[in-house]
This record gives structure tokens, C-alpha cells and sequence, in this order.
């Protein structure tokens, strides 16, 4: 697991492009797994700006969503209109390149990743619990894609995006934490001080179940970007 300090979230976003530019360039169809909230922003929109310059092109690539909300109150509020908003109709993704777990598919996403070739480099935030996806803490390290009952903890840090708050979804389907192991090449960010506690669980470097980010420990290629401003909080 590499620790890599930056001084801004827009450094961290610039720098992450150019692994997608990278591993584009080798493997044009290349799989990637995405996340939502707000930490992979600054990403996206480095990715739309290469994208614009012609460094990078989606044509053949796939992608998988980490999660999705279980009935969630309007279509603006899915993380697959958070997607396509904030990335995907900016860039050149075919129709059809891009999936996201539900209630329908849950039993057959994992297939679904690893007929396509499995995941080749996966993007993730992480939760003040130290969630990765929606795996709250006590999530099983070989748990596939299921449906999580969200924690009260982390409905309070997502109210920021609903109306009033007491809207937040209970419920959504994750990728496992096992589903996310199996990635080739795991990216995790966090950019606000809210993840200390997180992070100094991947510092202790002890795998515990009360902190699902741990499951990633083992894992032979992990990048941890921080900010400066949360890694001196450590
Ligand atoms: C989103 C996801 C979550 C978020 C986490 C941090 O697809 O799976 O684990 O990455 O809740 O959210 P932000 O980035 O909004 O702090």
C-alpha cells in the first residue's frame, strides 16, 4: 500500500488522469471501477478536460459503479445520474459501457465484472466509518454484491445531498469487499479531515472489521492520495 501526499484535491484529481491516460494508452478497453460523493470530483473533471485536449478516449473502455441507492427519491438523486452529470456525457463511453449494481443484477454483477475481464483499475472514497462502496463496518472482507442497509453515520454525512436529509436512502447495493479486492489496481482518495479516523486505520495497519477500508491492506497494489491538510490531521 503507497502513500501518496498531495497539496490540493485538483492535484490529486490531475495526477489519477494520467493513469487513466496511461493505462488507456496500453489497454483501450480497459475496465474501470468508479465511485460517487464528492471526492472523485476533481478527477472527473481532469478526465473531461483530457478527454476535450484529445489525450484520452473512452470508445472502448467499460466501466462498473461501485453503488447505487435503493430506491431513491427522484432520478437526480442516483448515483447513475451523478455519473452521467459529472462524467460520462462529457466523454465518449458507448451506450451500454456503463453498469451499475441493482436489485435486479445484484446476484450476477460480479459475473457480469468478471466476464467482461474484471476491473483494471478501480477508483474508491472511503467513509468516516472507514466504508469503501456502501460496506459499512462488521461487512464480511469476502462478501460479494449485496444489498447494505446504510448506518446512521453515514446517511447523516450523505443528507448533504437530499432535501431536508430525512429523505437519504436506508438501503443500497454495493460491490462487495471482496468484489473490490479483486481489482488489479485500487486507487483510494481522501481530501477532507472527516477521514482521519479512516486513514489511521490503514496506518495501524491492522486488518479489523469495524474498518472495511482494512480489507484493502493485503491487496498487492493500492495507491492512498490524501491531501497534506489530512495527512498531517493523522
Ligand atoms: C460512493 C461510495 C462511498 C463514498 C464515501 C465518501 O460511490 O461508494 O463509499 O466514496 O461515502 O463519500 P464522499 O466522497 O462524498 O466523502
Amino acid at each position: 500500500m503507497r502513500f501518496i501526499i498531495m497539496d490540493t484535491p485538483k492535484e490529486i484529481g490531475e495526477t489519477i488522469a494520467k493513469d487513466f491516460e496511461e493505462l488507456l494508452k496500453k489497454k483501450p478497453d480497459a475496465i474501470f471501477g468508479l465511485a460517487t460523493g464528492s471526492t472523485p470530483l476533481p478527477l472527473y473533471a481532469a478526465l473531461i478536460e483530457d478527454y476535450k485536449a484529445g489525450k484520452i478516449s473512452f470508445k472502448d473502455a467499460k466501466s462498473f459503479n461501485l453503488d447505487e441507492y435503493v430506491n431513491a427519491p427522484k432520478e437526480e438523486d442516483t448515483y447513475r445520474y451523478f455519473m452521467k452529470t459529472n462524467l460520462f456525457e462529457h466523454v465518449d463511453f458507448k451506450e451500454g459501457a456503463n453498469h451499475f449494481p441493482s436489485f435486479e443484477n445484484m446476484k450476477t454483477y460480479d459475473k457480469s465484472i468478471d466476464e467482461a475481464g474484471g476491473i483494471d483499475l478501480q477508483i474508491l472514497g472511503i467513509g468516516r466509518d472507514g466504508h469503501v462502496g456502501f460496506n459499512e463496518p462488521d461487512t464480511p472482507f469476502d462478501s460479494l454484491t449485496h444489498l447494505a442497509e446504510l448506518t446512521e453515520n453515514t446517511r447523516e454525512a450523505n443528507a448533504r445531498f437530499f432535501k431536508g436529509g430525512e429523505e437519504t436512502p436506508h438501503e443500497a447495493i454495493t460491490m462487495g469487499l471482496k468484489t473490490i479486492y479483486k481489482a488489479r489496481h485500487i486507487i483510494l482518495i481522501a481530501s477532507d479531515l472527516t477521514k482521519v479516523d479512516a486513514i489511521r486505520s490503514l496506518k495501524k495497519g491492522v486488518k479489523d472489521l469495524a474498518w472495511p477500508c482494512t480489507s484493502l491492506l493485503t491487496h498487492p497494489n493500492v495507491d492512498i492520495y490524501l491531501t497534506k491538510e489530512l495527512f498531517a490531521a493523522i
